[in-house]
């Protein structure tokens, strides 16, 4: 067999990478109205990155990494000797670290500035089990709001995202939001330590890895896939009913801001996200079309300490992340996948190889005045060459023959019609123009 593509991975042919494409335009679009700027950020990182921003005891961090080695860290390793931490690298899980890290190294939040908001897009990758809507190399857009801690930062974040979905043509009917707070370094460990004595409680009842995971990251249990689990943690504590006041007040704000934003919600108090960065806020939009157990289509959150982290100064934080090949998995479900291949405006096509030239040049000419256009390379007959004009999905192809052309003109044929029409080859730039344009009114 030949090769293959790895694992996990995909290859995005027929549209699907012009699709993903036009997902990232309208994050583009959608997010620049809220003030968001374009960040890169690299692809790899030390991998004390993800340790420290996401959390050792997590399962993007204790079993999805993918290690990064460069030859000479690869030949220390060879010869038993431990690596610098700036020579143990990972491919990004996700991207939130990797632009608080940019944050604190640029020092682009000094205390007291504005927020600044940054969206980002690329590809994530996750060493787990591949499935449907599951990958180890995905795509995603995501948004970080740095330096704002009051709860309309949230709110904005969150309609930000609604609206995002909206605009990749997911009706908001289709869309579940669900809204919890996770409470912060007043709250939490009381909290933790309520829900690791219930794991002990029912340690008998619950997975070998619910029960083992008490210890390091409890909340976890919450995310248990297995029934008999959910059905016990159904009744551990909530976390709503642990919030310090500070946290309350923020929590019940946020749903009053998203209230009078009509931006439907459901709380629910059992939605703690697989990383351990969140603080306050914490939200996630699933949908029942087309993923089966796989449905998160977006989630985030605030993440009041990850700067910290990072040797930053207090700086709070927060954002969210959508996975692209979901949303697509979604669209296609519900029948509005439209993306397509951008159309071809015009198609060339030459009589023979006296013209081929001629035809090559009015070639250039269109796509120099922008006008998607497509012509035969292999010497192929006229016919097949007007099949392919068919085929390409253009509105008007050009024929080139060799009388029309000792006459300074070319032929112009509507693809829908089949009416044809001699234009002078000088002018022909401007008579296209004129056909697409009509087309469009
Ligand atoms: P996340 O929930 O791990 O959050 O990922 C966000 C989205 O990425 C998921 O809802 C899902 O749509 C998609 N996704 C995750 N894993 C996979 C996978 N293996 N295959 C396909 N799609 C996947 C984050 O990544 C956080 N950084 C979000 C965030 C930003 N929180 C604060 N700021």
């Amino acid at each position: 067999m030949g090769f293959q593509a790895p694992r996990g991975t995909a290859d995005l042919l027929l549209g699907q990478a012009y699709a993903l494409n036009c997902m990232e335009r309208q994050a583009q679009a959608v997010f620049a109205r809220y003030g968001y700027d374009l960040i890169e950020t690299p692809t790899f990182e030390q991998l004390d990155v993800f340790v420290r921003g996401i959390g050792e005891a997590t399962d993007v961090v204790g079993k999805e990494m993918f290690r990064v080695f460069s030859p000479a860290a690869l030949a220390k390793l060879g010869e038993g000797r431990a690596l610098k931490a700036d020579e143990m690298l990972a491919l990004r899980p996700e991207q939130t670290a990797g632009v608080a890290r940019a944050v604190v190294q640029h020092n682009l939040v000094p205390p007291g500035a504005t927020a600044v908001k940054f969206w980002y897009k690329g590809s994530m990758f996750r060493a787990e089990r591949p499935q449907m809507g599951r990958l180890r190399e995905f795509h995603q857009v995501g948004a970080e709001c740095l330096g704002a801690a009051e709860p309309s930062a949230d709110a904005e974040v969150i309609i930000m995202l609604m609206r995002f979905f909206e605009a990749c043509g997911i009706p908001r009917e289709a869309m579940r939001l669900y809204v919890n707070s996770m409470g912060d370094a007043a709250c939490r460990p009381a909290y933790r330590d309520q829900v690791r004595a219930f794991i002990v409680a029912h340690a008998d009842d619950l997975c070998a890895e619910c029960v083992r995971r008490a210890d390091t990251n409890p909340l976890r249990a919450f995310d248990c896939k297995a029934s008999t689990c959910q059905a016990i943690m159904a009744d551990a504590p909530r976390i709503t009913d642990m919030l310090c006041e500070d946290c309350a007040t923020h929590y019940a704000q946020v749903k009053g801001l998203l209230d009078d934003a009509d931006i439907a919600y459901e709380e629910n108090p059992r939605l703690v996200r697989g990383l351990d960065y969140y603080t306050r806020t914490v939200f996630e939009v699933q949908v029942d079309a087309g993923l089966g157990s796989q449905n998160a289509i977006g989630g985030g959150g605030r993440y009041d300490g990850l700067l910290q982290e990072f040797g930053g100064k207090p700086t709070p934080g927060l954002g969210f992340a959508v996975g692209l090949e979901r949303i697509q998995l979604v669209l296609r479900a519900l029948g509005t996948d439209a993306a397509a291949t951008p159309a071809l405006a015009v198609y060339v096509a030459a009589t023979g190889a006296d013209t081929r030239t001629a035809a090559f040049s009015l070639a250039q000419r269109l796509r120099d005045a922008n006008l998607a256009t497509e012509l035969d390379h292999q010497g192929r007959s006229l016919k097949s060459q007007l099949r392919q004009a068919d085929k390409s999905g253009a509105r008007l192809a050009v024929i080139v023959g060799s009388d029309e052309l000792a006459t300074g003109s070319v032929v112009v044929r509507d693809l829908t019609t089949h009416e044809e029409e001699k234009v002078v080859l000088e002018d022909v730039v401007r008579a296209i123009e004129t056909r697409l344009v009509d087309d469009v009114q």
